[in-house]
């Protein structure tokens, strides 16, 4: 390359700004570069167990020494995955629901993935819609559904007390914004931000609206098992299909099967009859090929392995019972602790709540102060992932969180 050919192209790159880090994962960079030795991070949603590690559960080892001795190629998967663990995913999701026939699903790299192919497909097969998120809503979604030029609004979830739902305010919503066609974009449980989730009556009355509008149920269901159940957990899903014969549901096996890393996850697309659902799984396969082409095998293997065994099957329940019971009890010890150690501050409202995450109340300044003074990393809204918290840091965390709500 000669001279003048390297500084017009040093010259194309020098106008690129700097992204913003990533509101949540760019907190673990920041975390991982803080040399504090009792820095905590509460701030990305991933499981840890009393030692302060995300473990891999036993049920997935075991799972990966049969698939090193049984496994025989590395070759490609088909565009839409394996068979075996695309009907795994339309058990665990479905259940007994919707007839299979009727379900378009894929095997993708983790819930995003599945999210951004929902979002490919909803520009490139339906007529021009707005997608609709609760607010808060998970940080990436405004972006996912935005970069693939849908427009987002956001209808009122959370009431003026920051821990219960505005459930009045979210079906009023529905019903006088949104506009038919427009897709409602839905946290099945566990909400992701706040640990707040509509009753099963709620849940009711929400399908019917979306029904009665002609507004599409896009679910996000990246928490199945942590909150009550495997299958108490699918009932918001079961409810909305009740009341609606389409919907599309992305879920991810990062969090009940600790497979974060692997990126496993799926769409899946309820269509009206079995025709429009072979249709529609051609459409999505054509979007996949001009995306990654295919997914990752690995981690799709060791759900497949894991759900057509049933020691394995049976394991996993156990371990995924065991990570949801801790989580609760990390609730009642920080309300407790604060209740001590964290000045009588009454934090009783996090254990109507569920899931890994809870909205704490904490503002973007007091926020900023856990961090830069106590080495503590939480999400900007005030979010903190409960299922990061340890035992034996529980003090140190209550009496930090006091400091700061005290100014
Ligand atoms: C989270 O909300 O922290 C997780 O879903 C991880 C992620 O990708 O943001």
């Amino acid at each position: 390359m000669t001279d003048s050919s390297e500084s017009k192209a040093a010259l194309r790159f020098s106008f690129i700004s700097t992204a913003p880090p990533d509101p949540i994962l760019g907190l673990t960079e920041a975390f991982l570069a803080d040399q504090r030795s009792d820095k905590m991070n509460l701030s990305v949603g991933v499981y840890k167990d009393a030692s302060g590690q995300t473990p891999v559960l036993e049920c997935v080892k075991e799972a990966e020494r049969r698939l090193l001795e049984n496994e025989k190629t590395k070759g490609y998967l088909p565009i839409d995955g394996s068979p075996e663990y695309r009907k795994a995913v339309q058990r665990m999701v479905f259940g007994e629901t919707v007839a299979s026939d009727r379900i378009s699903t894929l095997q993708s790299p983790g819930g995003t993935g599945a999210l951004r192919v929902a979002a490919s497909f909803l520009t490139s097969q339906m007529p021009p819609l707005k997608v609709w998120a609760s607010n808060p809503t998970w940080a990436n979604h405004h972006a996912v559904f935005e970069s693939e030029g849908l427009p987002v609004e956001s209808y009122r979830y959370l009431a003026a007390d920051r821990t219960t739902l505005d459930f009045e305010g979210m079906i009023e919503d529905l019903t006088t914004k949104a506009q038919p066609g427009d897709a409602i974009l839905l946290h099945a449980c566990c909400h992701n931000p706040t640990g707040v989730d509509p009753s099963t009556d709620q849940w009711v009355s929400i399908a019917k609206v979306l029904s009665d509008r002609g507004l599409l149920p896009l679910i996000d269901f990246a928490y199945q098992g942590f909150g009550h159940g495997i299958r108490e957990d699918a009932r918001s899903i079961e409810a909305i299909l009740r009341q609606n014969s389409e919907a599309i549901v992305c879920n991810s096996f990062s969090k009940n099967f600790g497979l974060y890393g692997e990126r496993v996850g799926a769409i899946s697309v309820v269509a009206g009859d079995a025709a429009a659902a072979g249709a529609v799984q051609s459409q999505l396969k054509r979007l996949v090929r001009s995306n990654y082409s295919n997914p990752p095998r690995h981690g799709g293997a060791i759900v497949a392995t894991i759900l057509g065994c049933e020691d394995l099957t049976a394991q996993w329940e156990s371990e995924l019972a065991a990570m949801r019971d801790r989580i609760k009890l990390l609730r009642e010890q920080f309300v407790s602790t604060m209740k001590t150690t964290g000045n009588g501050h009454d934090f009783g409202f996090l254990l109507d709540q569920c899931g890994m995450f809870s909205f704490s109340g904490l503002n973007k300044m007091q926020v900023d102060q856990l961090k830069a003074d106590h080495g503590i990393y939480i999400v900007g809204s005030g979010r903190i992932n409960v299922a990061g918290m340890q035992e034996s840091k529980m003090s140190a965390f209550c009496s930090a969180v006091a400091q700061v709500l005290e100014g």
